[in-house]
């Protein structure tokens, strides 16, 4: 039986630990096309100032075509702009397509850093691979984010906590209706500068337990970072939404008793005893890069961590026992965030507590953002 503390590497953990060339030597591989009438002095500020997740986007973006017989080709970053696509694109009809969340942070000095790239090129080429579309070589896909941020370096924001949100994603470009993986393919990257995901920023989210809704099923894509999981997770989001909670929750679809996650985060329960557990990597949730992150980080501190199945009805009894102190969701985009209320259509709970999730928030913001130490070598170089 696990301890909770030693910690055997995932596929994706190994994978993503392989050292990386230099940014500068990798972005080479895309070559630069500047744009003719960047974001003004006034445009830029004001993107700069406001720092909501989406709301505006840098200069440029990086793109690469893959075409079958041919591969990878055409790699370069070009303005950011509206893209040409024929309606018969293959991914408008039948959704294949991929993407990454990463981010790249200013340090004090001045430098710019991202977070564990091989983690997303390595997850990226297993979401391709079920998606059944081409994998990256790791070198194109961080040479693409580093010829992006080299590029638009000013993008990236100084205050702590904000960070410019970078968006690899691939679909398929095909003009083409038959029912088979497509022939052509783009990757693009874009970036938005961002503060804190939720508006709120750091006071507690309250989560309702979707009650028939599953997010993936044994089989399926549930592993995979593929936006038809985001599309089939709207409707219930939205159901939450209107009963007044800010995130839904997915139960597993064979039993319907299991925590699975909050379809865009993963989920974590923190026990009276100290001890901290999540959701195993069953096949059917998203193995989160945050997620890895902090189980790496808490078993380190001594604490222990249980990757296991999570009984709804046994976590709703150890809330009400005072068993169960803390939960918290994190992601990429979202980081941290304590969960204050839980809720279902048979009961509501409210989890006051926040210390170690605030401390786990402090130490992997810490981490990134250059003010604690890296033993991981979690932080890649950009600019
Ligand atoms: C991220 O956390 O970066 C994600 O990709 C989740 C997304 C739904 C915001």
């Amino acid at each position: 039986m696990s301890d909770g503390l030693s910690h055997n590497m995932t596929a994706l953990e190994t994978e993503g630990a392989r050292a990386l060339p230099a940014a500068k030597d990798v972005a080479q591989r895309f070559e630069v096309q500047p744009h003719p009438a960047p974001a003004s002095e006034e445009a830029w500020a004001k993107a700069m100032d406001d720092l909501s997740f989406g709301a505006a986007y840098s200069d440029h973006m990086a793109r690469a075509i893959w075409t079958r017989g041919q591969g990878w080709h055409s790699k370069q970053v070009v303005p950011f702009g509206p893209l040409t696509l024929s309606p018969a694109a293959a991914v408008l009809h039948y959704g294949q397509e991929i993407f990454e969340g990463m981010k790249a942070y200013r340090h004090d000095d001045g430098s710019i850093w991202t977070f564990r790239p091989g983690y997303n090129a390595a997850r990226f080429n297993a979401s391709a691979r079920r998606m059944c579309m081409p994998q990256m070589e790791v070198d194109d896909f961080v040479g693409a984010i580093s010829a992006l941020v080299t590029e638009d370096a000013k993008w990236v924001p100084t205050p702590f906590g904000s960070s410019l949100y970078l968006r690899p994603v691939m679909f398929a470009s095909e003009a083409f209706l038959g029912v088979h993986a497509a022939a052509e393919y783009t990757f693009l990257t874009i970036a938005t500068p961002v503060g804190l995901y939720f508006k709120d920023g750091l006071s507690p989210v309250s989560i309702w337990v979707s009650d028939g809704f599953h997010r993936a099923g044994p089989g399926g894509t549930g592993a995979a970072k593929t936006g038809g999981n985001y599309a089939g997770a709207l409707l219930p989001q939205e159901e939450a939404a209107d009963a007044g909670f800010d995130q839904v929750c997915f139960l597993d679809a064979r039993e319907n008793q299991y925590l699975e996650e909050l379809g865009g985060m993963n989920v974590f329960v923190v026990r009276s005893d100290g001890s901290v557990r999540t959701p195993s990597l069953t096949g059917t949730i998203l193995e989160g890069s945050t997620r890895s992150a902090i189980i790496r980080l808490l078993r380190d501190r001594g604490t222990p961590v249980f990757e296991e199945r999570i009984r709804l009805a046994d976590l709703v009894e150890d809330i009400k026992r005072g068993e169960v102190i803390e939960m918290f969701a994190c992601g990429t985009a979202a980081v941290v965030t304590p969960i204050g209320r839980l809720a279902s259509k048979d009961f509501d709970l409210e989890i006051p507590g926040s210390a170690l999730t605030l401390s786990i928030y402090n130490q992997l913001v810490g981490i990134q953002n250059g003010h604690e130490p890296d033993p991981y070598h979690w932080l890649y170089r950009l600019v």
